[in-house]
């Protein structure tokens, strides 16, 4: 139920870049839940937006905005009369020109614009790139929702998606303050799972990368793991809960690369998956810990990775963008053990 407990069919909310990997995820469940949706597109006659109009609902209760990060008047045309917002509109690229500019002001825009809108509660997805990039982190230290990612040390190395993230975020919290916006985050780690729209984002390509053969090591490294459709749900539960406040981290559990390959190549031994690490010579990258309590709490539970990594592949196969080997007559009979 909508946090000022009137009904879900009397409300109108703004999901920003609504035709993205997490975005379309999160409008599919608002249009089910009986929200109706007002979201954000560059361009809605794009073919790449088509699936957001086979939505159940859409016809009824979905409505495509133009609008850019970069323009204001869009943004805030999208926004009038919505009761919530959904900021998931963001560059994800490490080119500083293309990410800092749209991720920071197209954030502050979002919330001067809900601001005048009189909109009840923003919810911005945030990333754990504002989270986990600090050096300074002792290696015991349980990852939460008080860790901040360190700027400078994300412009050392460069990690100007970290930095864009890091410092929207920071906007985001200081601007609501100012305007007396209710604004709660969500922090997801890396995002797998089924695909709705039809191209692959940057995350996907992360998983996508071990079953074509073009990686051929894996890195010594660490990283957290969880599944679009906890993201989505993440982002509905921190909406609708009245008492939800702050960040909420939304993970599943932190893996490393030698663990993600040996999972896929459990499930799908006919692709070329990397068996070497990069790196021999250094001990193996260990991961950190971390909490999802606050999430857990609201209810969530969390689909486990293997049953994510499994529904990524599956998926990238009946979309098209992973040729399917011919199978064995093993593995055609292999039941996964999820
Ligand atoms: N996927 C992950 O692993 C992950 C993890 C943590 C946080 N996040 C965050 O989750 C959000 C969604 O990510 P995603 O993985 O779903 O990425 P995605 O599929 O690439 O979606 C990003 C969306 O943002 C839109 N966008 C980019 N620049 C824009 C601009 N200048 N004006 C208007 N819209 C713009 C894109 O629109 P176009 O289609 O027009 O380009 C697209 O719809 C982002 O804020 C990202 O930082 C993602």
């Amino acid at each position: 139920m909508p946090i000022d407990g009137s009904s879900v069919s009397d409300q109108t909310v703004c999901v920003t870049g609504a035709g993205g990997f997490i975005a379309s995820w999160l409008v599919k469940l608002l249009l089910e839940k009986g929200y109706t949706v007002k979201g954000t597109v560059r361009n809605p006659d794009d073919p790449k937006n088509c699936h957001l109009k086979d939505l159940e609902g859409a016809k009824e209760r979905l409505v495509l905005c133009k609008a850019d990060l970069l323009d204001y008047e869009s943004l805030r045309e999208a926004i009038k009369g919505c009761h919530g917002v959904f900021h998931t509109a963001s560059p994800v690229t490490d080119d500083p020109e293309q990410m800092v500019e749209p991720a920071v002001n197209g954030t502050k825009y979002i919330i001067d614009a809900a601001a005048e809108a009189g909109v009840r509660r923003v919810v911005f997805t945030s990333s754990i790139g504002a989270v986990t990039m600090n050096p300074s982190r002792g290696p015991d230290v349980v990852v939460d929702e008080s860790c901040w990612s360190d700027l400078d040390f994300c412009k050392i190395t460069k990690n100007w998606y970290c930095y864009g993230k890091t410092v929207a975020e920071q906007a985001a919290w200081e601007m609501a303050k100012e305007k007396g916006v209710d604004l709660v985050v969500v922090n997801p780690v890396l995002v797998m799972g089924p695909l709705l729209q039809p191209t692959v984002n940057a995350s996907i390509i992360h998983i996508l990368k071990y079953l074509t053969g073009s990686a051929k090591t894996y890195a010594n490294s660490v990283q957290a793991y969880v599944d679009v459709r906890d993201v989505a749900l993440a982002h509905v539960l921190v909406y609708e809960t009245p008492s939800a406040s702050g960040r909420f981290l939304c993970a599943e559990s932190v893996l490393h690369r030698g663990e993600v390959v040996e999972i896929l190549s459990k499930f799908f031994p006919e692709y070329p998956i990397p068996t070497k690490c990069s790196d021999e010579v250094k001990p193996r990258a260990k991961p950190y810990k971390f909490s999802n309590q606050k999430l857990k709490d609201l209810g969530l539970e969390f689909i486990t990775v293997k049953q994510s990594l499994y529904e990524s592949v599956k998926n990238l196969q009946e979309k098209g963008h992973l040729p399917i080997p011919t199978q064995t007559e093993d593995a055609a009979l292999r039941i996964p053990a999820l």
